[in-house]
């Protein structure tokens, strides 16, 4: 009788487990048959990227975002334009920003030479972004993986579902609930602002004309990016003192309101989320902590599993 009861509750446990999460189909063990050398040969291939250049590992953590946000992570964004195919690099959001396709070209190739048509690009973009993070200093953690590429992309919905750097709180919050991420992951992925740079274009309207910004920095950020409307692909750090270092700087950042972007700021205004930036602000582990688990959730955004979908052969094209 024990053991019966033993076997039911062991039965009822895995049904559970099944039943329960909602991306079981992703599994950190995917290829572990297929593929046993992926994590080394994706490791090895962004170890040298970010050796070159130490921005790529922000780029890819970006890239990823951008991907999540548009009907999941499905490797869309990483489709080029043809003449009779429109992708997502042009929509706006994309174009002339989104960085880092010759990186996942090339870690492709190295996987397609070691497992050929097993490993999808929208895994390897899910593995080099955490890789990326890692490099720069960040926390690690686990990668589910099993996802399948997308055939298709959307130009419109990357316009209409990447959020712009001059969205108010409720705008961020409703885009970010709209892919299941609630207000504090908001705060939490936001926290990706720690790595990486800025155009003029993206924050010229809150260095001259916010209000909740600290003079010296705003004086500082405006010496190049003049109010003229010239200067838009200048450069400016998203993290004021370690833009290649992953660490909770950003969040010190916005409590001094030296937020670069107005959608940053919008994190600590006096709002429902100010509490959680001032708490990352002066506690780096926890900060570390909840990036990790909120990477695996965004990581998570309708994948494309079993027969549907594609392995790319070539992550810019479909088969
Ligand atoms: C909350 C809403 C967000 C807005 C409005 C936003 C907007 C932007 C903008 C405008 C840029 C600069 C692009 C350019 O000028 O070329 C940028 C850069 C970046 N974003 Fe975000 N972002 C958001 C959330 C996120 C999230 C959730 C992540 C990752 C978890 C992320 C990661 C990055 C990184 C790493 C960069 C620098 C990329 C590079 O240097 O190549 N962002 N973002
Ligand atoms: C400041 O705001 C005004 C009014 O919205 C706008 O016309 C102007 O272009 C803004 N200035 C800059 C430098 O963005």
């Amino acid at each position: 009788m024990a053991s019966i009861t033993y076997l039911f509750v062991t039965l009822s446990f895995f049904s559970l487990l099944a039943c329960s999460s909602t991306h079981a189909q992703l599994n950190a063990n995917f290829y572990a048959t297929t593929c046993p050398n992926l994590l080394t040969i994706v490791r090895n291939g962004m170890r040298q990227a970010v050796a070159r250049e130490a921005r790529i590992g922000a780029s890819i953590l970006r890239l990823f975002f951008h991907d999540c946000f548009v009907n999941g992570c499905d490797a869309s964004i990483l489709l080029d334009d043809t003449a009779t195919f429109t992708g997502e690099q042009n929509a706006g959001p994309n174009r002339n920003s989104a960085r880092g396709f010759e990186v996942i070209d090339a870690i492709k190739t190295s996987v397609e030479a070691a497992c050929s048509a097993t490993v999808s690009c929208a895994d390897i973009l899910a593995l080099a972004t955490r890789d990326g993070v890692v490099l720069l200093g960040g926390p690690s953690w686990t990668v589910p993986l099993g996802r399948r590429d997308s055939r298709t992309a959307s130009q419109s919905a990357a316009n209409s579902q990447i959020p712009g750097p001059s969205s108010n709180l409720a705008t961020l919050t409703a885009m970010f609930a709209a892919k299941g991420l609630n207000a504090r992951e908001l705060t939490i992925l936001s926290g990706g602002h720690t790595i990486g740079l800025a155009q003029c274009g993206n924050f010229r309207n809150r260095i001259y004309n916010d209000t909740n910004i600290d003079a010296n920095f705003a004086t500082t950020r405006r010496a190049n990016c003049p109010a003229d409307g010239s200067g838009n692909t200048n450069l400016a750090p998203l993290d004021t003192l370690t833009s290649t270092r992953f660490d909770n700087n950003y969040y010190q950042d916005l409590v001094a309101r030296r937020g670069l972007l107005h959608s940053d700021q919008e994190l600590f205004n006096g709002g429902s989320q100010d509490a959680l930036v001032r708490t990352y602000s002066t506690n780096n582990a926890a900060f570390s902590t909840d990036f990790a688990a909120a990477m695996v959730k965004l990581g998570n955004i309708s994948p494309l599993t079993g027969t549907n979908g594609e392995i790319r052969r070539n992550c810019g094209v479909p088969n």
